[in-house]
């Protein structure tokens, strides 16, 4: 019974932290985003466009920025699941973007980020 209890012990605390997101590990993984794009109150395009409040938002609706066609075309509500599409491989989930970005291909990673960009409302407000 011990050794029961002990090995449920054992896998739950090896599964829980895998099923959570992590926000600090989500920043860590913006770093490879950072270069183009921007999140937070003031939030600026660059080479992309800013990423506040991206849950919720259209494909190619942030003023100011001049997007591709594929990408303004491409009929997408930004939620996880397209999210999550998109961010493992931006140039199969939308042919023809702009966005010059291998992927992440890990689960994980992208949910950790996922959670780091959920903070941002549309003013860039954390939530
Ligand atoms: C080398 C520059 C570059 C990097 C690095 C980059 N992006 Fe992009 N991103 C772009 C560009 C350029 C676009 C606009 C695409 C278009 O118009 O085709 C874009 C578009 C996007 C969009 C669509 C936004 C919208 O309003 O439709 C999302 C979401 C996005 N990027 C997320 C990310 C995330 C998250 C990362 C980091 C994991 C990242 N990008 C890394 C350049 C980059």
């Amino acid at each position: 019974m011990k050794a029961i209890a002990c090995a449920i012990l054992i896998s739950a605390t090896a599964v829980l932290p895998a099923l959570a997101q992590d926000i600090s590990a989500g920043e860590r993984s913006w770093n490879k985003c950072r270069a183009c794009h921007q999140t937070g109150e003031g939030a600026k395009n660059l080479v992309g466009p800013q990423l506040n409040g991206l849950f919720g938002r259209h494909s190619g609706s942030v003023e100011g920025y001049s997007y591709s066609a594929a990408n303004k075309n491409s009929g997408i509500s930004w939620d996880e699941a397209t999210f999550a599409e998109y961010i493992k491989d931006p140039k199969a989930k939308i042919p023809g973007t702009k966005m010059i970005f291998a992927g992440i291909k890990n689960e994980q990673e992208i949910k950790d980020l996922t959670a780091f960009l959920k903070q941002f409302g549309q003013d860039g407000k954390k939530l």
